[in-house]
C-alpha cells in the first residue's frame, strides 16, 4: 500500500482533544492495528485481549492495572515517552486523564477470537459483570459499547456478593 502513512503522534492525540474524541485509527490490517487513544476519565474495566499489545505514551502518564494469574490487582506506571508489552490474555486496565495521549499497537483480530471487558466490585472484588465483543473494526470504538452496556445496567453493576454498586460516571 502506497504511499505509506506517516503519523504525527502529538499532532493527532492533539486532534482528539480538540474534537473530544476518544480513539483514531491510524491503520488496520490482519498483522497490525494502531490506534492514538486519549485517556478516559471513568475508566474502570479490565480488558482481555486475544492479541498482544504494546502501549506508548505520547503526552502524561499512564497507571496500567493489571490482574496477576492469582487474581491480584497491580499497577504499572508508564512515563511520558515509555512503553510497555502487554502479551495476550492479561487482563489490564488503562488510566491516563482526558489530556495524556497514548499509541496503542496490535493486530487485527481473527475470525473467531473474542474481546472481553470485565468489571470488579470496588467494595469487595468479585467479578461483577462480563462484556464479550467480536472486534471487527476498531473504529466502531468497542471500549464506549462495552461501557454504555454496563453502565447503563445497574443490576450489571451490583455486585452479587455485597450488594455494594458501582457508581456510574457523570458522562460517558
Ligand atoms: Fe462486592
Amino acid at each position: 500500500m502506497l504511499p505509506m502513512p506517516i503519523v504525527n503522534l502529538l499532532e493527532a492525540g492533539q486532534e482528539l482533544a480538540r474534537t473530544g474524541r476518544r480513539v483514531r485509527v491510524l491503520w488496520q490490517h490482519d498483522d497490525t492495528l494502531a490506534f492514538v487513544a486519549r485517556g478516559r476519565e471513568y475508566r474502570s474495566e479490565f480488558h482481555i485481549n486475544p492479541s498482544d499489545e504494546t502501549m506508548y505514551m505520547i503526552k502524561g502518564e499512564m497507571r496500567l492495572h493489571y490482574r496477576t494469574p492469582e487474581g491480584n490487582e497491580e499497577i504499572a506506571v508508564i512515563a511520558e515517552g515509555a512503553m510497555i508489552y502487554t502479551p495476550a490474555g492479561i487482563p489490564h486496565s488503562p488510566r491516563f486523564a482526558p489530556d495524556a495521549f497514548a499509541l496503542i499497537s496490535e493486530r487485527k483480530r481473527r475470525p473467531d477470537e473474542i474481546d472481553r471487558f470485565h468489571w470488579y466490585c470496588p467494595k469487595c472484588d468479585t467479578l461483577l459483570h462480563e462484556e464479550r465483543f467480536v472486534v471487527d473494526d476498531y473504529r466502531k470504538d468497542p471500549v464506549s459499547a462495552a461501557y454504555a452496556r454496563f453502565f447503563e445496567c445497574l443490576e450489571f453493576r451490583t455486585c452479587k456478593r455485597c450488594r455494594a454498586v458501582m457508581p456510574a460516571p457523570a458522562a460517558l
